[in-house]
């Protein structure tokens, strides 16, 4: 029987609490700052979507080469969420429906703490291979991820979604940022899960179709429920983007269109996947997931 997003989300859980450094051990106040943005909840919708690519490239044994991949994407991600919120950042005070990391904390153990998540991140891939053979892909899907968060992704994102606060971005920036500081990660998930699981280059190349349109339109959705979400479901503050004169897709092309362009993205996606079967059936449910997602 196949597995289910579910049974994913807990293997993913099970496997960061066995990867994080324990919080006695030393130093004491990174690792309970590392553990507290981790397990504060999450969707973990990049985890699911690296398992997922791997089930529909490579089975159940592609899962389980992919499994250190996917957990190590979380940690990149929330990394990433931890620095977002700083006072020099986004400045925010809520996330994934707590105190943020450095209002929990402080400031500096909050740098301390994402950049601590970030190294774990790699470490983890490249000291649990999880029965891959061919050191040459773990290497090439190390390259991904390096890549998808250096100045070529989340990095030059983030600096541009700073850089265009409150200047005008016309739409080939603004859509530049959303490809970078949030899409990058998500197309690394999915192509390092299938290249992970042994994936043909066929199936791999049909993969990181299916994720760049769904990785463009997860930072749209996040655009559109910032201005109609509510902070219970959220888990964070709505109404930021435009206090902060946020270049966003519903300040520059209005709520309609935003979702319209969704819409068609998610089309575009599955229509990456037309050479799978059923194999990609959880790939397909997450992506209706990203799409009309609530929180
Ligand atoms: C929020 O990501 C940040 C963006 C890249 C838009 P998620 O919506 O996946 O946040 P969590 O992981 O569920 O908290
Ligand atoms: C976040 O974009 C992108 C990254 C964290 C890389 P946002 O700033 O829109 O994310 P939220 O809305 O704070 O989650
Ligand atoms: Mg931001
Ligand atoms: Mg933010
Ligand atoms: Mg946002």
């Amino acid at each position: 029987m196949d597995p289910t997003l579910d049974e994913f989300k807990s293997l993913v859980d099970l496997s960061l609490d066995r990867y994080l450094p324990k919080e006695p051990a030393w130093p004491e106040r990174v690792h309970a700052a590392m553990r507290y943005s981790i397990f504060a909840g999450g969707k973990r919708i990049r985890p699911l979507l690296c398992l997922a690519a791997a089930h529909a490239a490579g089975g159940a044994a592609g899962r389980e080469r992919a499994l250190s991949f996917a957990c190590a994407v979380e940690l990149i991600h929330t990394f990433s969420l931890i620095h977002d919120d700083l006072p020099s950042m986004d400045d925010d005070d809520l996330r994934r429906g707590r105190p943020t990391c450095h209002k929990a904390f402080d400031e500096a153990t909050a740098i301390l703490a994402g950049d601590a998540l970030q190294t774990l991140a790699f470490e983890i891939i490249a000291t649990d291979p999880a029965g891959i053979e061919n050191p040459a892909l773990v290497l090439e899907a190390l390259t991904v991820l390096a890549r998808a968060c250096g100045t070529a992704g989340l990095i030059g994102g983030q600096m541009d979604d700073l850089k265009y606060e409150g200047i005008p971005a016309t739409p080939a920036d603004l859509e530049r940022i959303h490809r970078t500081k949030t899409g990058a990660l998500i197309v690394a998930t999915v192509v390092g899960g299938g290249l992970l699981a042994g994936g043909t280059p066929d199936r791999v190349t049909a993969l990181r179709a299916f994720a760049e349109p769904i990785g463009l339109a997860f930072q749209i959705v996040d655009d559109i429920l910032d201005v109609s979400g509510d902070a219970a479901a959220l888990g964070k503050t709505p109404g930021k983007d435009a206090k902060s004169g946020k270049a966003t897709w519903v300040a520059l092309h209005g709520l309609e269109a935003s979702k319209q362009r969704a819409a068609d993205l998610h089309a575009q996606a599955l229509e990456a996947l037309h050479s799978f079967g059923s194999e990609a059936s959880l790939l397909r449910d997450l992506a209706s997931r990203i799409i009309h997602r609530v929180s």
